[in-house]
């Protein structure tokens, strides 16, 4: 397994289509739901497996100069559990130390919590539902 920053199209296909299906799929919402308006001002970095399969998705994203904040953390299904994310989030925290960030913020799904918690990130509160299912709580961790 190795950790790589999407750079062809190939790349950035293989990216958003574990986003889609991790993220998005099991809920019923189409093709197109998985980006936002801040992608190509993001960095990105994924996961691939020796037959370059993508199996983990994350993304940073700058907020102030002091903050940022991790999106579209996503680890394909066979392979959760086995510290796949917490090797991207190290590297998303790395590389926003190198950028001058002080401070992570993220809003975690309700089954994400217990892994953030684990990697040093504080609940902070209740924030929203999202499809009127999935609850979120906003955490952050200084870096
Ligand atoms: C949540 C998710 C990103 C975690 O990634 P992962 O590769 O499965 O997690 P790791 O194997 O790197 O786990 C790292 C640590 O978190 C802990 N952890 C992970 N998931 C956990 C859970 N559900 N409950 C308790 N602890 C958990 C692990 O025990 C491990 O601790 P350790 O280092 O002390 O052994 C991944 O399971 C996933 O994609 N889930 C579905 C999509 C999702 O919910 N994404 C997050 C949206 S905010």
């Amino acid at each position: 397994m190795r950790l790589q920053i999407p750079i062809t199209s190939l790349d950035f296909e293989k990216y958003y289509q574990l986003r889609w299906e991790i993220l998005r799929k099991p809920w019923n919402q189409p093709k197109g739901t998985e980006k936002d308006d801040s992608e190509n001002s993001s960095f990105h970095l994924m996961a691939l497996n020796d037959e370059m399969e993508c199996i983990g998705v994350s993304r940073l994203q700058k907020n102030t100069r002091e903050e940022a904040q991790i999106r579209f953390m996503g680890i394909r299904g066979d392979q959760q559990g086995k510290g796949v994310g917490k090797l991207l989030m190290a590297a998303l925290e790395q590389k926003a130390k190198e950028d001058g960030v002080r401070k992570i913020i993220l809003q975690a799904r309700e089954n994400a919590v217990p892994f953030y918690l684990s990697l040093g990130y504080k609940q902070i509160e209740k924030t929203f539902l999202l499809w009127d299912i999935i609850q979120h709580y906003k955490m952050e961790k200084e870096i």
